[in-house]
C-alpha cells in the first residue's frame, strides 16, 4: 500500500506498529515465542497498559496477570462490554494471532476518548496471559477464570522447568490465592466481542476482509504413548521386532486417514518423541500429541472413540502397549445470534458484503458463554491463511476495516434489541 493510502487510514498504520513493537518481546529472538508469567509476559503487558492509558482508560492486572483496561460508560454502574483477546503466542508464532484483538479495541476507545464520548456501557479491554496453553498444558487460563471454570487442580501443574502453576503465579506477582476476584459471572458483562484473525484460507479465498464467526469449534487433546521392545538394530530381524515408531506411525496415520474421510472434523499429531532416540536402537517407546476438532461435540467424542479403536488394533497386531490418556476438552461454543446480527450490519455499514464462517481455531471467546453473550469477528489472513507461523500475515487496510467495524459494534451496541 502506497504512504499516502496508508496515511488515509486512522487505525491500521498503527496497529501494525505496534504488532511488530510486541513482536520482538520474545523468549528467543529472533522467533515470537511469549509464554505466560514469563518477564515477556510482563514487558508486553506494560507496554499493552501504557497504550491503554494512553487511549483514557484506567487499567489493572488481575490475580492472574490479565491487563485489564476499563473506559467508563456514561453512568458509573453502567452494564460492560468487555472485548479482548491473548498476549501470549505458541512457539515460533505470528505477529496477529491473539495481538490483534487487543490493539483493535484500544485503537477504537482511544477514538471514542479523542472525541469525548462516553457510551451507555462501559468498555473493558482484556490482554489475556494465557489462551495458548504452551507453558503449562491448560489453555484459556484467563477467560476459563472469568467464566468460573479455572480448576483449582491446574495450579499444582508444573511446566518443563518443574515450576508450578502455583508458585509461577507468585514469582509474577499474582494471586494463586484470588481466583474468585477473577470470576467476572453476574458482574455486569453483557457481551463478549473478540476480534481475531481467521488464521485460515476461507476469507483470502471468498476475496472479503471481514467475518462473522457462528461457532467455535470443540477440541479433545489426548496424550498416547507407544511401549515396545527396544533391541540392537543390526541384530534382530524385522519380522521379530516391537519397534515402538513403526507402529506409532502406522496409528498416525490410520488418525490423519480417519480424519480425512469424515468432513467437519480436523485431527493433528503435532508433538512426537522416540526413546531411546539412537540410530542404531529400535524404538522402544513413542509418545505423540492428538488434537481432534470438530464444530459438533458429537462427531468429536465419536471420532476420540473411533480413533482409540483402530490405535489399539494397530497396537494388537504390531504386539506393543498403547496408553491412551484424554487430557483436555473443550466444548463447541455456538456464537451469539443478536450480536451476530449486530457484528453484522457494523460490517453492512462500512459498505462491506456479509459472510459467515465457523472457526476451527480455539479462541478466549468461547469460555465466556457462561458469563455472558459472545461474539467474534474474523479478519483475514494473507499467505494463504497461514498461522501460528511467522508468515503469518495482516494488511494495514484490513485492520483498518476490521477497527472500524468493531467501533461501529461498541458505539451502537443495543443492550435492548
Ligand atoms: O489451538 C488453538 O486453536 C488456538 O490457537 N489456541
Ligand atoms: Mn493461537
Ligand atoms: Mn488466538
Amino acid at each position: 500500500m502506497s504512504t499516502s493510502e496508508d496515511q488515509a487510514l486512522r487505525f491500521g498504520p498503527q496497529i501494525m506498529a505496534r504488532a511488530d513493537e510486541l513482536a520482538a518481546i520474545t523468549e528467543d529472538a529472533p522467533r515470537l515465542t511469549r509464554t505466560y508469567l514469563t518477564a515477556q509476559h510482563r514487558e508486553a503487558g506494560e507496554r499493552i497498559s501504557g497504550w491503554m492509558r494512553e487511549a483514557g482508560m484506567s487499567v489493572h492486572w488481575d490475580a492472574l496477570g490479565n491487563v485489564i483496561g476499563r473506559y467508563e460508560g456514561a453512568q458509573p454502574d453502567a452494564p460492560i462490554v468487555m472485548t479482548g483477546s491473548h498476549l501470549d503466542t505458541v512457539r515460533n508464532a505470528g505477529r496477529y494471532d491473539g495481538l490483534f484483538g487487543i490493539l483493535s479495541p484500544i485503537a477504537c476507545v482511544a477514538d471514542l476518548h479523542q472525541r469525548g464520548i462516553r457510551l451507555p456501557h462501559a468498555i473493558e479491554v482484556v490482554a489475556f496471559g494465557d489462551e495458548e496453553g504452551v507453558r503449562f498444558g491448560v489453555t484459556l487460563i484467563g477467560s476459563k477464570a472469568m467464566a468460573g471454570a479455572f480448576d483449582p487442580a491446574w495450579l499444582d501443574r508444573s511446566d518443563s522447568q518443574g515450576i508450578s502453576l502455583r508458585q509461577a503465579l507468585i514469582d509474577f506477582g499474582a494471586d494463586p490465592e484470588g481466583l474468585a476476584r477473577v470470576d467476572r459471572r453476574g458482574r455486569g458483562i453483557a457481551a463478549f466481542i473478540e476480534s481475531h484473525i481467521e488464521q485460515g484460507p476461507v476469507l483470502l479465498q471468498a476475496g472479503l476482509p471481514l467475518g462473522v464467526v457462528t461457532s467455535i469449534a470443540g477440541a479433545s487433546r489426548i496424550r498416547c504413548t507407544v511401549t515396545g521392545l527396544a533391541g540392537h538394530a543390526g541384530t534382530v530381524p524385522m519380522g521379530q521386532r516391537r519397534d515402538a515408531l513403526t507402529a506409532a506411525s502406522d496409528m498416525v496415520l490410520a488418525i490423519e486417514a480417519h480424519c480425512q474421510t469424515h468432513a467437519g472434523l480436523v485431527g493433528t499429531v503435532g508433538q512426537l518423541s522416540v526413546l531411546p532416540g539412537a540410530v542404531n536402537v529400535i524404538a522402544q517407546e513413542v509418545r505423540f500429541s492428538l488434537d481432534v476438532r470438530s464444530g459438533i461435540d458429537a462427531m468429536r467424542y465419536e471420532a476420540v472413540e473411533a480413533i482409540r479403536a483402530q490405535c489399539e488394533a494397530i497396537a494388537a497386531k504390531r504386539s506393543v502397549r498403547l496408553d491412551f490418556e484424554p487430557y483436555f476438552e473443550l466444548k463447541a461454543a455456538p456464537c451469539d445470534e443478536r450480536l451476530q446480527a449486530q457484528l453484522a450490519d457494523a460490517i453492512t455499514a462500512q459498505g462491506l458484503p456479509v459472510t459467515h464462517l465457523p472457526s476451527g481455531a480455539g479462541h478466549d471467546a468461547m469460555a465466556f458463554p457462561a458469563v455472558c453473550p459472545m461474539a467474534m469477528l474474523f479478519v483475514r489472513c494473507g499467505n494463504g491463511g497461514i498461522s501460528h507461523h511467522p508468515d503469518e500475515i495482516l494488511s494495514a487496510q484490513d485492520a483498518e476495516l476490521a477497527t472500524c467495524v468493531l467501533l461501529g459494534m461498541l458505539e451502537r451496541f443495543g443492550l435492548a434489541d
